[in-house]
Formats: structure tokens, sequence, C-alpha cells
């Protein structure tokens, strides 16, 4: 599903990749080859130039000789004016002229200004007068008339009250310039010549002089201000004049051989009175006169596409696009995420995302479902799956076993929930589970993974779920579909007897009389798995913690995880030493030959712990008691029981009866197997003491090895006997490494 994912980003991102080619702009020309492009800090930009080229051609720089120059000592000179600024695509030029000015008849100057093919530029420039009492005029020759304009400035005594920087008429006036204003001469007059005093912000101002001053002036290159009437700071002042070419109309000119206008560009003469200008079309950038060039709007960000990236450059203009799979022309106004368009386009991508992410998903789980499938039939076959389904469709009733699928056993404990584990020990997990039908079970997931074990598997399953005694657990069923089978057998309910006897408060006779018939209970259920079952079935691991109790404190013998068959025609079959320490049969440990009296020989300790309610072995405790067998057979011995039995146990009723019950205990715990009874002969016997509890006429036989027993007092400590013959225990270390040992400390 991620790689899916992954690769529709990576779908998006080939797409946003694809970007237009762009290509580089020339650089500009701005003079001809071979000629001076500058003058101190000012360019000179073709039409205007100076001289010849100095390549060999020796062609004038120019256009016109009226747009020779000059450059004198780094100042740029056109005519006798000083050029300040050439613009071409304003059609500008910025000179500086003299400012006029009249103190009287004897100290005055005018102004003149031979503009030849340019006009004083009405936008750019004002005609202003500065003094008291005085005014200007700028007059101008057209078609041999003469026309002027000018204004007037009062000072009013010496409440004079002026502001500075404005030009309101009161110290100074100003004027528009009209049209064509071209040879213009310019002329300062004063109405009075006689000096005066004049008062600026109510302070006294001596003025020196009642000189006035004309001039015309770039916007914003001359502020007035109240000093200027006592001394005029400027002598020169800048003015903008608008230049054409030719003396035509561009109609007049365009068939002429001197046309100017060269490729990419057109000719204007809308505002002109005189001659045409030649301007750049739209999408070109140069100079006109030289040729305009195309402008890259994509690059230069001039365009008006979304983004650069879906701008194509063209001459004079650009395209934009939009990359594939989207609509709309790619302009700021539409782009390619117009809106409608684009909700259409993202709804589309959207939906089949989440087609294709849905679909995928599904696929995925398909898959892995198979696959689950798959893996649950490949276990079920390995756990022999195939055989039990045999067995129980051709052995009606015989078997009541079911089959329960992974799906259920997981539900019935959700999903193996740790709080629900009842019981934890060397060979598996049991946990408690609810079936669907209500059903409260007890279901094992081995710990073993042994795939030689699993074959067998299914064989053991059948046999377990035919033994039908009340004091077995019973098996309900299993599920082959996982790695290690899971079992489920039915739920007993009171615990362990290893939690009962150790938790046990009141103990008094019928304390005992209970543990009897638990004995005898177990040992019946363990003589029937030997001898009654049809196939010898060897448990492995008898031990108090696997005699599990229900309400009525009956006994059940659970746990075969260990369980072994024994084939009718064999009464020991070698296998990996398997158990639980402290119960573990010393002969079967010696030569792992795995008989039915190790069973006797753990059942034998499971007597003893009923006596003594002590725990089979202990590492805390002193050496001589910590194997609680050798413990309580040195004491059997050695006549002192009473030292061993749980205190307050024996009375005198049962006293006779827990002697007994000890010397069947160590006949179980006979080192040799051969001489220990079987269970069939330990069953009978329990069975016989549980009878004789309730019917107390029916005596039993004394021997006198009981009455021998008996006899001795308790005193000291019991000492172990033979210890060596007791090796398992102290020798535990020298135990091989392929010995398994189980410590089951109960729970
Ligand atoms: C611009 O200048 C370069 C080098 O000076 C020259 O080769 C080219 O022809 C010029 N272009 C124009 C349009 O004059
Ligand atoms: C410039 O060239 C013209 C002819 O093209 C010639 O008449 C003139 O004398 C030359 N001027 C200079 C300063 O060389
Ligand atoms: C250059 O200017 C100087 C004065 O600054 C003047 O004497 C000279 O004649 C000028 N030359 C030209 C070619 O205008
Ligand atoms: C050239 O101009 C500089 C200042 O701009 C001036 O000092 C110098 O005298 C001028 N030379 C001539 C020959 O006019
Ligand atoms: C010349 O004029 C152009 C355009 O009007 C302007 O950008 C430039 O700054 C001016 N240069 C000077 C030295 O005034
Ligand atoms: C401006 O004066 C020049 C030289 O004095 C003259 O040639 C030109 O015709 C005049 N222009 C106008 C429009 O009168
Ligand atoms: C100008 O003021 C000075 C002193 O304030 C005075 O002496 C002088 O007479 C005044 N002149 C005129 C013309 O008012
Ligand atoms: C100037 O002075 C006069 C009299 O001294 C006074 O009435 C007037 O308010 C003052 N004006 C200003 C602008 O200070
Ligand atoms: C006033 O005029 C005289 C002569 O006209 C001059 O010497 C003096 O410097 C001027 N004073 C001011 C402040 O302009
Ligand atoms: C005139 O005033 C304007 C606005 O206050 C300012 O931008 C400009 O630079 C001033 N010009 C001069 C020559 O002082
Ligand atoms: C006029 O003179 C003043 C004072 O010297 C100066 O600051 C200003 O720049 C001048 N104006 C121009 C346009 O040259
Ligand atoms: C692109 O589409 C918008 C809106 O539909 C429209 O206004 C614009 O003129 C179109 N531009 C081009 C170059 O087609």
């Amino acid at each position: 599903m991620c790689r899916v994912l992954m690769l529709a980003l990576a779908l998006v991102v080939v797409i946003v990749a694809i970007a237009p080619h762009q290509t580089l702009s020339a650089p500009l020309n701005r003079t001809l080859p071979g000629c001076k492009s500058t003058c101190g800090n000012v360019e000179i930009p073709y039409p205007f130039g100076i001289g010849n080229s100095s390549t060999p051609d020796q062609r004038p720089c120019f256009l016109k000789p009226v747009f020779n120059l000059a450059c004198n000592n780094s100042t740029l000179k056109w005519g006798t004016v000083t050029v300040l600024n050439i613009s071409v695509p304003a059609h500008q030029v910025d000179v500086l002229q003299l400012v006029s000015w009249f103190c009287n008849s004897e100290d005055y100057w005018e102004t003149w200004l031979t503009t030849g093919i340019s006009r004083i530029s009405r936008k750019e420039n004002k005609f202003i007068t500065v003094g008291c009492d005085s005014y200007g005029n700028l007059n101008s020759v057209y078609n041999d008339k003469t026309y002027t304009t000018g204004c007037l400035t009062r000072c009013y005594g010496n409440a004079l009250v002026i502001d500075d920087g404005t030009c309101s008429g009161i110290g100074c006036c100003q004027v528009d310039i009209p049209p064509r204003m071209t040879n213009i001469t310019i002329k300062a007059f004063a109405f009075t010549t006689s000096r005066r005093n004049i008062s600026i912000n109510n302070a006294s101002v001596i003025s020196n002089s009642t000189c006035s001053y004309s001039f015309v002036v770039k916007n914003g290159f001359y502020n007035f201000s109240t000093t200027h009437l006592k001394s005029f700071p400027n002598k020169t002042l800048p003015l903008v004049l608008d230049w054409t070419v030719g003396n035509k109309s561009c109609d007049d000119s365009k068939s002429r051989g001197d046309y100017a206008c060269k490729e990419n560009s057109y000719c204007d003469d809308k505002d002109s009175d005189y001659g045409y200008r030649c301007m750049c079309r739209d999408g070109y950038e140069g100079n006109p006169y030289l040729g305009c060039i195309d402008i890259d709007e994509c690059k230069t960000g001039h365009h008006t596409c979304v983004s650069e990236k879906y701008c194509l450059n063209t001459n004079g203009s650009h395209k934009c696009f939009c990359p594939k799979g989207q609509s709309g022309n790619g302009t700021k106004e539409e782009g390619c995420h117009k809106k409608d368009v684009v909700t259409k386009v993202v709804i589309g991508v959207a939906a089949g995302t989440i087609i294709l992410v849905v679909g995928t998903t599904l696929l995925y789980l398909i898959y892995q479902k198979r696959r689950l499938n798959k893996l649950r039939e490949k276990y079920f076959q390995q756990n022999g799956g195939s055989i039990l389904l045999q067995n129980l469709s051709t052995r009606e009733n015989s078997s009541q076993i079911q089959i329960f699928t992974e799906e259920q056993l997981k539900k019935a404990t959700n999903n193996f929930d740790e709080s629900l584990i009842i019981g934890k020990g060397g060979f598996g997990t049991v946990y408690k589970g609810h079936l669907a039908d209500n059903r409260i079970v007890a279901i094992k997931k081995s710990k073993i993974v042994d795939k030689s074990q699993n074959e067998q598997f299914a064989n053991e399953v059948i046999v377990l779920s035919q033994i039908n005694h009340r004091n077995v657990v019973k098996l309900l069923g299993c599920c082959l579909e996982t790695e290690v089978p899971l079992l489920v057998y039915e739920f007993v309910n009171h615990g362990t007897l290893f939690d009962f006897i150790h938790t046990e408060r009141n103990i008094n006779d019928a304390t005992w009389k209970t543990r009897v018939r638990i004995a005898a209970e177990a040992a019946g259920a363990l003589s029937y798995l030997h001898s009654e079952a049809s196939i010898p079935i060897i448990h492995r691991d008898v031990k108090t913690a696997n005699i599990l109790l229900d309400n009525t404190y009956t006994a059940k013998v659970s746990d075969f995880g260990a369980s072994r068959f024994v084939p009718l025609d064999q009464t020991e079959i070698a296998t990996m030493v398997q158990g639980t320490f402290g119960y573990l049969d010393p002969e079967y440990m010696r030569t792992s030959q795995l008989t039915e009296k190790s069973d006797v020989y753990s059942f034998g300790v499971v007597l003893v712990e009923l006596l003594t309610v002590e725990k089979p072995y202990s590492f805390g405790k002193p050496e001589e008691k910590r194997s609680l067998t050798n413990h309580f057979l040195s004491c059997l011995k050695e006549g002192r029981l009473s030292d061993v039995v749980q205190v307050g146990i024996m009375n005198e009723e049962n006293k006779k009866e827990i002697m007994e019950f000890s010397i069947l205990a160590a006949k179980c715990l006979r080192l040799n197997g051969e001489e220990r009874p079987s269970m069939k002969e330990v069953a009978m016997e329990l069975e016989g003491m549980r009878l004789t509890e309730k019917h107390p006429w029916i005596n039993t036989f004394q021997n006198p090895e009981e009455a021998h027993l008996l006899q001795k007092g308790s005193s000291s400590v019991c000492e172990p006997g033979d210890s060596s013959s007791h090796q398992y225990t102290i020798g535990y270390d020298s135990i091989n490494d392929h010995v398994q040992i189980a410590f089951d400390d109960g729970r």
C-alpha cells in the first residue's frame, strides 16, 4: 500500500517537473559600433552621438547632424547647452540653463534657448518666478509669432507671512508650460527697484536687493524657500526637453529613405506637433533607432502565466500553458488551477487516488488473507490436521473432539490478552477463554516448537480426546492452524493442588481426609492413563501444580504437554529428560529411559508434598533439608516422621494412616524403578485408605516395618541417608546440557 502511494507521488512530481525551454536574451546595444557611449557620467544613446565612429567606415555616430553632441572636459554639450541626461524611451533630454534675473535695469540676465528639434517639456517642467513685487515671462516664437506666458509675485509690506516650500504667489509664483515652446527667452522684471525691508514669519529680514529670478525648471528640482528672497542660490537649473526625429509625420516619413524606426519598432507622432518618435513594439525592448529585441517575458518576470514554468517565450510575446493532464490556459487569470476546472481535476485526481488506494488496500488485504489462509493450511497439515480429520470422520461418537479455528480462539481469549493468562509453565502458557457458546475453557499454547513432535500431534490429540476419566482434565478440542497447535481443555475453576495445600487455612482431620481423597483421585487418574487408556500414556510431569481442583475439590490431572505414548509392545522409551526439578525420577535422569515408574516417582513426591506441605526443592534451606524427598526419607528411616509432616496435621486418629501414606510415598520414591509399586497399586492402596476412613471397622494389617517407624520419637534433625543415591539433587551441576529441566515453582 505504501509503495503504491509513493508511485502516485512520483507521478505527480514527474508531471510538475516538465518545464519549458528558456532562451537567453542578447545584450542591448545603445550606440552604434565604434562610438563613444558616455561622456562623464552621461550616457549617449543613439540617435545621439559624438562625431564619427572609430570603425574603418568612420560613419557618423548620430542619426542626423542635429543629434551631434560634443564632450568637452567630461561635460556633454548640445550646442551651447550642457546635457545632463538623455532618455530614448521617453524621448527627453535634461539640460542645464541659466537662471534669468533682474535687479535693476543695469543688472539683469535674459536666458534664451534655441531648442531646434526639441520642445520644452510641458509635463516635466514649470515656469517659476521668485521675488517680491516681481513678474517673469516666458516667450516662444512659433510660426514667426511670439507666445508669452508668465506669473506675478507680490510681498505685502512688513507683514509678510510666507511658508517655505510653497510657491503660492507670495514671494514665488509658478505656471505650467504652454504647448509648442521652442526657441524660448525667459525674462524677469520688478515693479520697484528700491530697497526695502521685509519681515518673514515675524522676524524682520533686511532684503539686500529687490532682484527677481525667472526660470523653467524640471519638476521637483526647485523648492522655494524664503531665504531665496535674500539671496538666490542657483545660477543654473535643469529643464527637460522633448525631442523628436525628423520634421514630418509618421505617414510622411515611413516611405522616406531616412525613416529612423528600425526592426520591431513603430512610429509615433500622436503628441507631437513636429516630427515623429520611434518606439519599441510591445514585447520588445532596446533602442528603436538601432532595432528592438524581443523581451523574454518568462525570464524577466513580466509574464502573465501562473508560473515561470508554464511560460513559453515567443517573438514579442509569450505563451502560457498548462502541464499535461491539466486544463486552463495557464494565465494568472485562469491558470491551471482555475476554480471550477481545477476542482474537477482535484476531485478527479483525489477520487482516482482514493480508488487506487482502496483498491490496492483491498487487494493487499485479500492477498494477506490468502497468505494467512495458506499459512494456516500449511500449519494445519504440518500439525497432522488431515490425519485428525480422517480419524474423526471414520470414528463416529468415539471422540467428541472439536477443531477450532484460530479466529475462534483469538476471539475467546481477546487476542490472547495477557490478563487472561491463568498459568505459565515450562511447556507453555494457559489462557482462560470464553467461547461463543458461553463455555469457559482453558486454552493452552505450547512453547516448544518441535516439528517432529507436531507430526505426532494429531495422534496424540486423538488419544487424549478419548480419555474420559472424571479425574483427568477433559480435552475439548484443538486448533491446528497456528504454528504451535493450541489445545482447548475444560476449565477447572479452583486452581491447583499446589495452591490449595500451600494456602489451606484449617488444619484438622478433615484437611487430611481431603488430601487423601485428592491423592487417591489423582492416583486413579494416573493409573487409568498408564493401564486403561487405549495406548498407555506416561504423564511425565506429575506435580501438585498439574493437579487441578474443581469447585468440589475433585482432582483433575492436567497438562499433558510432555506426555509420551508408550507403544504397546514397549515398556520403556528413550527420550530427552523432561519434567520439573524436584519431581524428576533420578533413574530416568540417569538413563533417559522413560517408564511409567517415572510418573510413580513423581507421584511419590506429590504424596510427600501432601504430607509435609513443603516445596520439593528449596535452594534457600540448609543442605540436608534442601531436597524434600531426601529429608523425608531420612526422617522416615529414623522414625522421626513427625519432624517432617506438616505441624498439626497428625492426630491420634490418623496417625496410623499417615504412616501408611508415608510408607507408600517412600515406596514410590525407591531409586530402582522396578521396585516401585505400579500406579494401579498406589491407587488401590490410597483408595483403601479412603475406605478405611469411611469405614473404620475395615482394619488394615500392620507390618513390622511400620511399627518400627512409628516407635521412634521425634527429636533431632534427620540426617539424609545414602546421599549418593540421591545424586540428582546434589549433583545438579553435573547434569548434562541436553538435560532439560523446568523450574516450575508453582503459581
Ligand atoms: C550590437 O553590438 C555588437 C557589438 O558591438 C554588434 O556586433 C551588433 O551588430 C550590434 N547590434 C546592432 C543591432 O547594432
Ligand atoms: C565625419 O565623416 C564625414 C563623412 O562621413 C566627414 O565629412 C567629416 O569630416 C568627418 N568628421 C570628422 C571629425 O572626422
Ligand atoms: C572646451 O571648454 C573650454 C573651456 O572650459 C573652452 O575653452 C574650449 O573652447 C572648449 N572646447 C570645445 C571644443 O568646445
Ligand atoms: C575641466 O573641468 C574641471 C572640473 O570639472 C575643471 O577643474 C577644469 O579646470 C576644467 N578644464 C578645462 C580645460 O576647462
Ligand atoms: C536620466 O534619465 C533616466 C530616465 O528618465 C533616469 O532613469 C536616470 O536616472 C537619469 N540620469 C541622470 C543622471 O539624471
Ligand atoms: C529657432 O531658432 C533657430 C535659429 O535661430 C531657427 O533656425 C529656427 O527656425 C527657430 N525655430 C522656430 C520654430 O522658429
Ligand atoms: C529697514 O530697516 C532698518 C532697520 O530695521 C531701517 O533702519 C531702515 O530705515 C528700513 N528701511 C526701509 C526702506 O524701510
Ligand atoms: C507677528 O507679529 C504680530 C505682532 O507682533 C502678531 O500679531 C502676529 O500674530 C505675529 N504672526 C505670527 C505668524 O507670529
Ligand atoms: C548686499 O548687497 C551688497 C552690495 O550689493 C553686497 O555687498 C552684500 O554682500 C549683500 N548682502 C547679502 C546678505 O546678500
Ligand atoms: C523639493 O522638495 C521635494 C519634496 O519636499 C523633495 O523631494 C525634493 O528633493 C526637493 N528638491 C530640492 C531641489 O530640494
Ligand atoms: C541650487 O542651489 C542649492 C544651494 O547651493 C543646491 O543645494 C541645489 O542642489 C541647487 N539646485 C540644483 C537643481 O542644482
Ligand atoms: C485565458 O483565460 C482567461 C479566462 O478564461 C482569459 O481571460 C484570458 O484572456 C485567456 N488568455 C489567453 C492568452 O488565452
